[in-house]
């Protein structure tokens, strides 16, 4: 999936801060998911819990894990009729009516087709993103929804707030966190991702949450702006600036690489 905030262009610069052992894995803000990708703990081994708010994001997840070829089947029917007529007739089924499959099916050919891969919803949690102009998009990627569902097996699930990792994560775990960023200005806030904003009083409750599983020798990481807010929230904690090229809220011509950070409960 598009993702907006997705991290995989910076995995090469947070490679050396993510630790080489630990226990469960959590990733309370999962969106695209491309840190647990990359890193595939093995739920073989130790616990993996992936969660977010965005209903239709999990549902994804779980089809993956639960129906992966009538999602392939349902993904090639939206391919073969794909068309800008199509894309708003599927917009407007509502989602809480649909089988999971369907759900699921819905929102890769949405993430795929609207423009620039945003996931936003209005007050009421209709997605409202437009169709978008591209010649080829890749509604149904065969191979990688395989390889998805394959690091997915034994994963475990949840739609639930970032708090909910409180109640599990023990000493040797390690909980990687990526909220809404704290907007450096007022223009550049994007934080659509659900019908629920996340402000200050959200960001200094992650913190509070942030020192409660440091202070239990948890492992934690958490990707944020590069902004006082931030630093103030998280002081006393080494803070590791990295840099991104980030267009998502206006023109590509805009697109810029900008300094982000990543905190650490650990040295
Ligand atoms: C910056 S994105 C994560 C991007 C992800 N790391 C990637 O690589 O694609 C933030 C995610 O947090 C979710 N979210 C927003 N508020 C939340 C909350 N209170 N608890 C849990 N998840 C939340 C959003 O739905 C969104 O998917």
């Amino acid at each position: 999936m598009k993702w907006a905030g997705g991290k995989s262009q910076l995995l090469a610069q947070y490679d050396r801060w993510f630790p080489r052992r630990y226990g469960a894995y959590f990733e309370p803000f999962v969106g695209g998911a491309a840190v647990f990708f990359h890193l595939l703990p093995d739920p073989a081994r130790h616990r993996v819990r992936l969660s977010d708010l965005n209903q239709d994001l999990i549902e994804v997840y779980r089809t993956l894990q639960t129906d992966l070829e009538g999602l392939i089947r349902r993904l090639a029917e939206h391919a073969g009729q794909h068309s800008e007529e199509h894309f708003y007739r599927v917009r407007s089924w509502i989602p809480e009516d649909l089988e999971s499959v369907d759900r699921a099916a819905r929102t890769i050919y949405l993430n795929k087709t609207c423009y620039n891969g945003l996931y936003r919803v209005n007050s009421s949690g209709q997605f409202n993103v437009p169709f978008g102009r591209y010649k080829n998009p890749p509604i149904l990627a065969e191979p990688r929804l395989r390889a998805a569902a394959c690091a997915l097996e034994g994963v475990e699930l949840a739609v639930e707030g970032f708090e909910s990792v409180l109640e599990t994560a023990q000493k040797g775990d390690l909980v990687y966190f990526d909220p809404p960023y704290q907007p450096l200005s007022v223009t550049s806030s994007f934080t659509a991702y659900t019908r629920w904003s996340f402000g200050e009083a959200e960001q200094a409750r992650l913190a509070e949450v942030f020192r409660e599983l440091a202070s239990r020798r948890v492992k934690v990481l958490l990707s944020n702006s590069d902004s006082p807010l931030v630093h103030e929230l998280y002081q006393g904690f080494p803070i590791h600036l990295v840099r991104a090229n980030r267009f998502i809220n206006s023109k590509a011509d805009s697109r810029q690489a900008i300094r982000e950070v990543l905190v650490c409960s650990f040295r």
